[in-house]
């Protein structure tokens, strides 16, 4: 027998002999990332031994009905986004996933709260210093579990980053210099969908970089101190030549280096396209609509309370995608650069990591990926939330509610910064004062 992470009680030969307890499950956000990751791959890896789902809930109807379809939950009922309050109550789940765009996070983790349930919600935690103030009361006052799904810590080669730093490899950390690129494509497609606008995504400093910023809060084993930014739009948005609505409709097909035929995509036509005239969304919109407002280009500095200093940057239209990332410590050096493999590189195996002792040799770390997403991270943590395996969690993967505020409020506290022109105090965004 094992306790999963929420503390339900399922057998841990479950797979053979049945289940003693299955884990109750509801589903608030029923597209790419509900349905997905936490919808058809659980299917399709026989999750359905340890959990029921119990009910979904979105904003379009259309896509609650395909999420029954791909997720082969036919008799699963559907509830319309006013009625979450009412799922709860008639489905009594035991945890309820949160998988809506980014800024309607905190209203129903709170309401889930309030009612006895347990959360799992997607990164970002929330979006603004407010709601996570809001977030954080609520837990308190409820004392009910608030799981944020930082998968990013479940890759291996960012596993054995963790093992080495803690290993003492590179003795204390210093300082860390890291860069993230995201490709045209992966880039661009952030500025097609709501996270253009930072009153749903509350920029990509909130949205994509909370991943970064909680792996470096892990790897470095502090919270951040103070942060200061520099960040602008100069690319996407405005600053197009041309531009529509969105692509399908646009007149500027052939000359556009940013058009993309959505039709050729099948999963995303039914996800999407198939419900627009429902609510009006449109999943293929044009980069270059004028009213964009997030950055795309930003530059951090953070200061750690052990006084780690982090030099971080993230570029949005770059030829392809990947990271640099390298620790400086008292004893050496540990870096990385993971990337796509291009076509004039030779194809090496797995992530390499590289080691380098001060007065001393390099070695190299090769990590290989495991089968699944971000090289195997996202099965180890399926397992660890509902197979209840690794319950003792020694690389510390698992993130409360603490570690899902301390990674947005780097992105709030720099987007803060950029407004300002200040550095910002961590301290000064809610209740929570940071330690090591
Ligand atoms: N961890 C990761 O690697 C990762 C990857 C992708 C997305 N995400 C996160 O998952 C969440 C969902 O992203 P996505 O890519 O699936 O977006 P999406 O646009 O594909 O799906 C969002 C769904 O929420 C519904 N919705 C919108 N507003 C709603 C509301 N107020 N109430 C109820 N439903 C509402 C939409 O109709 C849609 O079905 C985001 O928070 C995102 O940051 C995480």
């Amino acid at each position: 027998m094992a306790a999963s992470a929420l503390g339900k009680t399922v057998s841990g030969a479950a797979a053979q002999s049945g289940i003693k307890k299955k884990m109750r499950y509801a589903m608030v956000g029923c597209g790419h990332r509900g349905t997905g990751m936490w919808g058809k791959q659980m299917v399709d890896t026989g999750y359905k031994d340890y959990i029921d789902f119990v009910g979904l809930c979105d904003t379009n109807p259309g896509r609650m009905e395909r999420a029954k379809r791909v997720m082969e939950i036919p008799n699963c009922p559907i509830f319309a986004a006013e009625d979450f309050d009412k799922m709860i109550k008639e489905t009594k789940p035991d945890v309820v996933m949160v998988t809506t765009p980014d800024a309607t996070h905190s209203d129903y983790i709170i309401r889930a709260l309030n009612l006895g349930v347990n959360v799992m919600t997607e990164k970002p935690m929330t979006t603004d210093e407010a709601k996570c103030q809001a977030i954080l009361d609520a837990q308190e006052k409820t004392g009910k579990k608030v799981t944020v799904l930082f998968n990013y810590r479940y890759s291996p080669h960012r596993a054995k980053i963790y093992e080495l730093i803690r290993d003492g490899e590179i003795g204390d950390i210093t300082s860390v210099d890291f860069h993230w690129y995201l490709n045209t494509k992966h880039g661009s497609d952030y500025f097609r969908r709501w996270h253009a606008y930072r009153k749903n995504s509350g920029s990509l400093l909130v949205h994509k970089s909370s991943h970064h910023f909680d792996l470096l809060n892990w790897w470095i084993g502090s919270e951040p101190e103070e942060v200061f930014s520099y960040g602008s739009l100069e690319f996407y948005g405005k600053n197009g030549k041309i531009r529509g609505e969105n692509c399908r409709k646009c007149a500027h097909k052939g000359e556009c280096d940013f058009y993309w035929d959505v039709t050729t995509e099948k999963r995303i036509m039914d996800m999407f396209p198939a419900n627009e005239h429902y609510d009006g969304y449109f999943r293929d919109g044009c980069v270059f609509r004028e009213d964009i407002d997030i950055f795309d280009k930003m530059a951090v500095q953070i200061r750690y309370m052990n006084k780690v200093q982090v030099s971080y940057s993230l570029t949005t239209y770059s030829p392809y995608e990947g990271y640099r990332i390298a620790f400086n410590g008292t004893k050496g050096r540990l870096e990385a650069w993971i990337k796509e493999k291009q076509p004039w590189e030779e194809i090496e195996d797995g992530d390499v990591l590289m080691l380098t002792k001060n007065f001393g040799k390099r070695k190299i770390i090769r990590v290989m990926p495991e089968p699944g997403g971000h090289g195997g991270g996202d099965p180890r943590l399926h397992a660890y939330l509902f197979k209840g395996e690794n319950q003792n969690d020694p690389l510390k993967q698992s993130a409360d509610v603490r570690a899902g505020a301390m990674a947005i409020l780097v992105g709030i506290a720099a987007r803060n910064s950029i407004d300002t022109g200040k550095p910002i105090k961590i301290a000064d965004l809610t209740t929570l004062k940071p330690k090591v």
